[in-house]
């Protein structure tokens, strides 16, 4: 690894870039997305397109005054519609159009209510595609987020952070339960935490992490709080906007609770349905703390390559290797 290297600003990969339900059917949202403006719509039948937001035709934004009618996104300013694929079908005097008008179309992938885009400079087709496991026996999923100064690869290095953990979360230790294993676009690795106190009534928290990291713009993690037998699920999703900010969306669900009585003795009393909504409730808040808990740093950093580690470190080296697959300028 050359030393100086600096972070490109767009790093190769899917992101969420919005919620289904951010869009009715036959609407249009506008997106800053790596740099570019999207325009994100809805047709009558439900599918999702993703185009780039400019008309070829003479510039108007198709989402500002755009209108979806039946599979077809209309540009405000003469007309002409655009389907999913960006092509244009036709003018807005009904008559043909030069497959020049064609506006660019991006990689769309829906799951679970996410709609997932990829981006590559050169505009390359994914080899991949994200998927986030199917929870049963859970809550909905609640979500939060934050616009920032970071960069998305800054984001994910700290979930292989170690020594962060004890210092900035206040974990009281942190252990590597699995090493890090890597594989293409994937990594993944387990560790552990210990914290005194303050989750649930009184009791320290032990709990066990597996992160699955698919790219630089999803992380999925499964929580277990081993002797309150509580199982979550965390979703991570930071979005570059444009050169030096990102949108970082955090999610999570929890599993029905199994066993009141190993929450709390009395929490048998209540009755299931509320003792979820008051635990999730809780565990989602500190969830949000927690990783509120890194923007400042994040927003103020700089990125130092190589990094001058110390014992206690997390395998940040690896980490760093695996994510320079995604800076498109070391593939050439
Ligand atoms: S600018 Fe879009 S139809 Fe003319
Ligand atoms: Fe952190």
């Amino acid at each position: 690894m050359d030393s100086n290297y600096q972070l490109p600003p767009f790093s190769i990969g899917w992101y969420a870039i919005a919620e289904t339900s951010d869009l009715e059917k036959e609407s249009v949202i506008s997106k800053t997305f790596a740099g570019q403006e999207i325009v994100i719509f809805k047709t009558n039948t439900g599918k999702i397109g993703v185009i780039d937001a400019f008309c070829k035709h003479m510039g108007a934004h198709l989402g500002k005054g755009g209108k979806v009618k039946g599979e077809c996104l209309v540009c405000p300013f003469h007309g002409f519609e655009f389907n999913t694929n960006g092509i244009c079908v036709q003018s807005g005097y009904q008559t043909e159009v030069d497959a020049k008008m064609n506006g660019k179309k991006w990689p769309v992938k829906v799951d679970q209510g996410l709609i997932f885009c990829y981006y590559h400079p050169d505009g390359i087709e994914p080899s991949w595609e994200p998927e986030i496991p199917k929870y049963s026996n859970n809550t909905e999923f609640r979500w939060h987020s934050w616009i920032m100064k970071s960069n998305v690869i800054d984001i994910f290095e700290n979930t292989v952070d170690l020594g962060h953990f004890q210092y900035v979360h206040k974990y009281d230790e942190t252990y590597a339960v699995d090493p890090l294993n890597l594989e293409d676009h994937v990594l993944k690795t387990k560790y552990g935490i210990h914290r005194k106190g303050k989750f649930v009534g009184t009791k320290a928290v032990d709990a066990k992490f597996s992160l699955h990291l698919q790219g630089p713009g999803l992380a999925v993690i499964q929580a277990n709080v081993d002797p309150m037998e509580l199982e979550s699920y965390h979703l991570i999703l930071p979005r570059p906007i444009d050169e030096n900010t990102i949108e970082l969306k955090i999610g999570a669900s929890m599993k029905n609770i199994q066993s009141a009585r190993k929450l709390h003795p009395l929490a048998g009393l209540i009755p299931k349905f509320l003792l979820n909504k008051i635990v999730f409730n809780i565990l989602f808040r500190e969830f949000v703390k927690d990783v509120g808990m890194d923007q400042e740093i994040w927003e103020n950093k700089i990125y130092v390559h190589p990094p001058l580690l110390a014992k206690g470190d997390g395998p940040i080296l690896q980490y760093r290797k695996w994510a320079q697959q995604f800076d498109h300028s070391l593939a050439n």
